[in-house]
């Protein structure tokens, strides 16, 4: 498999699973420009990928839920390269709340705010660009979409939103002949919890849990995510739009698991 020629925009590449994506299209030759809030994370990510590449990997610092700051970095990508073939979504918060806490809406427009309306606007300003190139759209859910969780409640719903967005919009860009796909992806120790505000010690506890609970006994590693990303964005995935695939460990088995014990 090879994105040679292609570009490909990451947003979230600062950390975690889009770093591995970007390091991914890096070894597959494509030319990258890469977004994230966090500037620190971003440039080691480039950094990576420029050794791997070879080439000049653009980034953008970016609050991704500033609706201006999105149409610019858009703008940007598309003077800089003249086209964008490939958008991978990877931005994304966890916070935690319940529906019995005083603040639910505060945390409700903050993880909506990240993990949808971003990628509504990023749609938006990135579709026509991708109708010119015939390009495709991967977006990064979780597999907290399809579970239930008392904490997680907002985030849960924010990622289930977010598959079915994906699902609208791969249905209107269908007959354009851009693809839009989604993936489940089960945990993965990355920095999520503790850029949520966790200590280290408790979110190490965390991805003990849930390596605990995961049926194949591991947690998902974000190499495992970002091979999926570059084969639903590769020609070998031609055929394939508006569906979600799990790389979870077992994770969206574990209702069943609940039900017959
Ligand atoms: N880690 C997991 O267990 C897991 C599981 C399922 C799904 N996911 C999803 O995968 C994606 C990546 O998560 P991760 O674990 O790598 O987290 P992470 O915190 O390590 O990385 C997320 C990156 O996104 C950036 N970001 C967040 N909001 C942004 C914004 N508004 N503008 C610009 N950059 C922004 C952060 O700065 C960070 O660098 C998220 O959407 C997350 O919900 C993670």
């Amino acid at each position: 498999m090879t994105f040679l020629n292609k570009i490909v925009l990451v947003t979230g590449a600062g950390s975690g699973i889009g770093e591995a994506i970007s390091i991914n299209f890096a070894k597959l030759s494509a030319r990258l420009y890469l977004i994230d809030k966090n500037g620190d994370g971003l440039k080691k990510t480039a950094e990576v990928c420029e050794k791997l590449s070879r080439t000049k990997v653009f980034t953008a610092v970016a609050d991704l839920a500033d609706d201006d700051l999105v149409e610019k970095v858009i703008n940007n990508a598309k003077k800089e390269f003249g086209r964008i073939d490939v958008v991978v979504n990877c931005i994304g918060i966890c916070k935690r709340t319940t529906i019995l806490d005083p603040n639910i809406i505060q945390v409700y427009d903050e993880v909506m705010k990240n993990n949808l309306r971003s990628i509504v606007r990023i749609t938006n300003c990135v579709a026509p660009i991708l109708i010119e190139s015939q390009g495709c759209l991967v977006n990064i859910s979780s597999v907290s979409a399809v579970l239930t969780s008392k904490e997680l409640i907002v985030y849960c719903t924010s990622k289930a939103a977010l598959n079915h967005f994906s699902k609208c919009v791969a249905l209107e860009l269908a007959p354009k002949g851009v693809r839009v796909n989604c993936i489940l992806s089960g945990p993965v120790a990355t920095n999520i919890l503790i850029n949520a505000g966790s200590s280290k010690e408790d979110s190490d506890a965390a991805w003990k849990g849930a390596k605990e609970l995961a049926p194949l006994k591991q947690l998902v590693k974000a190499d495992e995510v970002a091979e999926l990303a570059a084969f639903l964005a590769s020609d070998k995935a031609k055929g394939v739009t508006g569906s979600i695939y799990s790389v979870d460990s077992g994770y969206g088995l574990i209702g069943c698991q609940d039900i017959r014990n």
